[in-house]
Formats: structure tokens, C-alpha cells, sequence
């Protein structure tokens, strides 16, 4: 059952243009979920999980019913927020049937508000299907990370005139779509802020501009979980990473030496009592 206090894909979208920006986040499991939940207006169940939580390289081999048992488990355990699962590389680009059949999926196995895809004017038949079909869309333009390999890495985008011509097109042909929202990724701050004025649609920023409509950062990368590169665009909120290791070191250290588990983590016999005595 849907919580009637979560917020919906209609507040989202009507967040558009207002001063207070919207506050969303990846989540990708049950514990990170409760604890985002009350801080965030949206929960995106990123396929960025790959690198996240499965040590891939990229998000292209992530599938399906991984995202299915991620995104149950966000909305499982959050009930302010709105959940919004991502449709992974191959399960929707080859059609907008193929789309529809599996989005249907994340809506009915997840309980999800809505699904994301990746993808611009070369999407829009694909979203405008899905929405015409009840399952809302959040669009994704401007760097998109299921684009790596034909692409040769992950690149800024709107740096030459071609390039922010093709954004914004991007961002005008999904909003007309159908979209409720767009994602901007990676793409100059001057071309985001057109972007934002151009549509009717909140604009999500990750490594866009702090004129977008709202944020969005991967929890762990703005957590300092993750070891290794860290976008120029990630600001770090903590050092969670190094918290671990010092804990973990302690534990570590503990167990060697027998001071763990002292007296007070053990299970005793329950105390005799006089009667117990005379009854044995
Ligand atoms: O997969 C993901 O986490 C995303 C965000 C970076 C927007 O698409």
C-alpha cells in the first residue's frame, strides 16, 4: 500500500521554479533509505549501484531485477519521499513496448512513484508512450552514463555551440514528452540555467548549475564511502570511509587480542535460586 503522506510525482512537478530547491538523493537500500527519508523530497534507486554497491566498472551491466530488488527495498523502507527507480542499459531503448513491458515491472514488483531513462530527443516517443500509459517518466539529458562506451568516457556537455544546441533540444523534446522531471548531469552551468528556464519541468542538478530546480548527488560519493576518483562536482558531507576504517582497525585489534567479546557481550546461566537448589 502506497503511503498517502509520500510525496507524489505531482509535488515534485510542482516544485518547478519555486525558491526552495528540491532535495534528492540516491538510495539503493532499506537502511540508507530510512535515514534519507525525512531529508529528502525524492529518492532516485540509481543505476549507479553498479560502482556503488557492486564494485562494477560501469552501470551498463547492471540489470533488471537488480533494480527491482533495490527499488522494493527503498520504498519498503521510506515513506516521505518520492522513490524513483532507474530503467538499467538494454531494458528500454529498443522500443517503447520493450519500455512499457518492463517499467510495468519496476511499477508493480517495486512500488515505485515513477521510473528514470536516460536519453533526450532520442527518447521522447519512448517517454510520451509510458506517460500516455500511466507510468510516470523522469528524463535523464546532458551526460548520461549508460553512454560511456560509445561515447569514450563520461563528458561535459553544452561546451560548444553544437553541443548546447543539442541540450537543449534534449531538454524541450522530453519535458513535451511527457516528463514530470529532468535530470541535467555534467553539463556547463550556463547551458543548465537555460535549460532550466526553457522548460516547464523541475530540472534535477548533478554537476549542472545551483539554479536547477533541485540536487541530486550519489549518496555514497557525497558520504566519502567510496574509495578512488571522485567527481569534481561532489562535494564530500563526510568522511565515512575513513570513520570505517578506524572502527573496523579497533575491532580488528580487539578480536586479536581477546578483548572482544568482553564479559558484558556474553550470554550466563541463569541464577539458582534457593528453591531451584532443593527442587535439583
Ligand atoms: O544512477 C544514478 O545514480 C543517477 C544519478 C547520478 C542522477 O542517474
Amino acid at each position: 500500500m502506497r503511503n498517502p503522506k509520500r510525496k507524489t510525482v505531482s509535488d515534485i512537478r510542482a516544485a518547478k521554479g519555486r525558491t526552495e530547491p528540491l532535495v534528492c538523493l540516491t538510495a539503493y537500500t532499506a537502511p540508507m533509505a530510512a535515514l534519507l527519508d525525512t531529508h529528502c523530497d525524492l529518492l532516485l534507486v540509481g543505476d549507479s549501484l553498479g560502482m556503488a554497491l557492486y564494485g562494477m566498472d560501469n552501470t551498463l551491466e547492471v540489470t533488471l531485477d537488480i533494480m527491482i530488488n533495490h527499488g522494493r527495498a527503498v520504498v519498503r523502507a521510506s515513506k516521505a519521499a518520492c522513490v524513483v527507480v532507474d530503467m538499467p542499459f538494454g531494458s528500454y531503448e529498443e522500443s517503447p513496448e520493450q519500455a512499457f513491458r518492463n517499467a510495468t515491472r519496476v511499477m508493480r514488483e517495486t512500488n515505485a512513484s515513477a521510473v528514470k531513462l536516460e536519453g533526450g530527443k532520442n527518447m521522447a516517443a519512448t517517454i510520451e508512450y509510458l506517460t500516455g500509459r500511466n507510468i510516470p517518466v523522469m528524463a535523464h539529458i546532458g551526460l548520461q552514463p549508460q553512454s560511456v562506451l560509445k561515447e569514450g568516457g563520461y563528458r561535459v556537455k553544452g561546451k560548444t555551440a553544437e553541443s548546447e544546441a543539442i541540450v537543449l533540444e534534449d531538454a524541450r523534446a522530453v519535458a513535451q514528452a511527457g516528463a514530470f522531471a529532468v535530470v541535467v548531469e555534467g553539463t556547463v552551468a550556463d547551458v543548465a540555467d537555460m535549460i532550466t528556464k526553457a522548460v516547464a519541468i523541475p530540472t534535477i542538478g548533478i554537476g549542472a548549475s545551483s539554479n536547477c530546480d533541485g540536487q541530486i548527488l550519489v549518496t555514497e560519493d557525497m558520504l566519502g564511502l567510496l574509495t578512488g576518483h571522485t567527481p569534481k562536482f561532489v562535494k564530500k558531507y563526510a568522511d565515512l570511509a575513513v570513520i570505517i576504517d578506524k572502527a573496523i582497525g579497533a575491532y580488528a585489534a580487539d578480536v586479536r587480542t581477546r578483548k572482544f567479546p568482553s564479559a558484558e557481550y556474553l550470554y550466563s546461566r541463569p541464577k539458582l535460586v534457593d528453591g531451584d537448589k532443593k527442587a535439583s
